[in-house]
């Protein structure tokens, strides 16, 4: 039995005294690719910012190996837990190569020529060997969201949080991010994944998570939540990709 990276207690999060999240308990496995679902609005991001503390809890526990995220110390849960979002936020004015070595260099004073060269590795394990000097203008959307998860990596964190990564990307971008996304699960890489994207959400996933109403309204293997899915709630939710799909094709 793997141990257990992350824990989360009976996590309560309100906005404007409306309950968000509320009383949510799981736990992440080493190794472990949890899949989170749900309509818009469910609280996803917000469960995901409050693990990393982007936001504050109002109630319950986090527990990173056991101990309280960071301990209260940001740079600390930074260097912890990786993040990436939908929006790729890399510095404009500095190169791929100076994105992905100001963390390492700055927060884990790191030397640079080690840095530098574990980036380029890096970069071309994901097929960017070549953007090492790009400016990330000079980037598609998908070139820029690998750098982004490449950046996240190079801090070595014990797990990555991942919040709709493509959703702002073409379908073809989309395919070569997820396949990022997909080797680094296969490398063992412990995550916890928001997506729309369902048939990668199936492929991925070891465990989904269905939040609805700010609770956890099913969670299990990926092929029960799919195919068997055990609440109307479920059901519901689903049924909207399957319109969705059937619409655009
Ligand atoms: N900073 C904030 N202040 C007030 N309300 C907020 C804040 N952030 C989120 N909310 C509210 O909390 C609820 C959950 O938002 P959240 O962004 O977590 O949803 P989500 O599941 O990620 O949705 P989506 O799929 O659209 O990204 C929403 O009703 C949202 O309006
Ligand atoms: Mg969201």
């Amino acid at each position: 039995m793997e141990k257990t990276v992350l824990e989360i207690r009976n996590l309560t999060k309100r906005f404007d005294g409306a309950g968000v999240l509320n009383d949510i308990s799981f736990s992440v496995r080493e190794g472990e690719v949890i899949v989170i679902v749900g309509a818009s609005g469910c609280g996803k991001s917000t469960l995901l910012r409050c693990i990393n503390r982007l936001e504050q809890p109002d109630g319950g526990e986090i527990l990173l190996d056991g101990k309280p995220v960071g301990g209260g110390d940001m740079v600390a849960v930074r260097r912890q837990i990786g993040m990436v979002f939908q929006s790729y936020d890399l510095f404009p004015h500095m190169d791929v190569l100076g994105n992905l070595s100001l963390g390492p260099v700055q927060a884990l004073k790191r030397p640079k020529a080690e840095v530098e060269a574990e980036a380029k590795a890096a970069l071309a394990r994901v097929g960017l060997a070549d953007k090492l000097h790009a400016l990330p203008r000079q980037l598609s959307g998908g070139q820029k969201q690998r750098v982004a998860l490449v950046r996240a990596l190079l801090m070595h964190p014990r797990m990555l949080l991942l919040d709709e990564i493509t959703a702002a990307l073409d379908p073809e971008m989309v395919r070569e991010v997820l396949n990022v996304v997909l080797d680094l699960a296969r490398d063992g890489m412990t995550m916890l994944i928001v997506t729309h994207e369902m048939r990668f959400a199936e492929a991925v996933a070891d465990r989904v998570i269905f939040l609805d109403g700010g609770h956890i309204a099913e969670e299990g293997a990926p092929d029960q939540f799919f195919h068997h899915p055990q609440t109307e709630r479920a059901r519901q939710f689903l049924n909207t990709f399957e319109f969705d799909s059937i619409k655009k094709s």
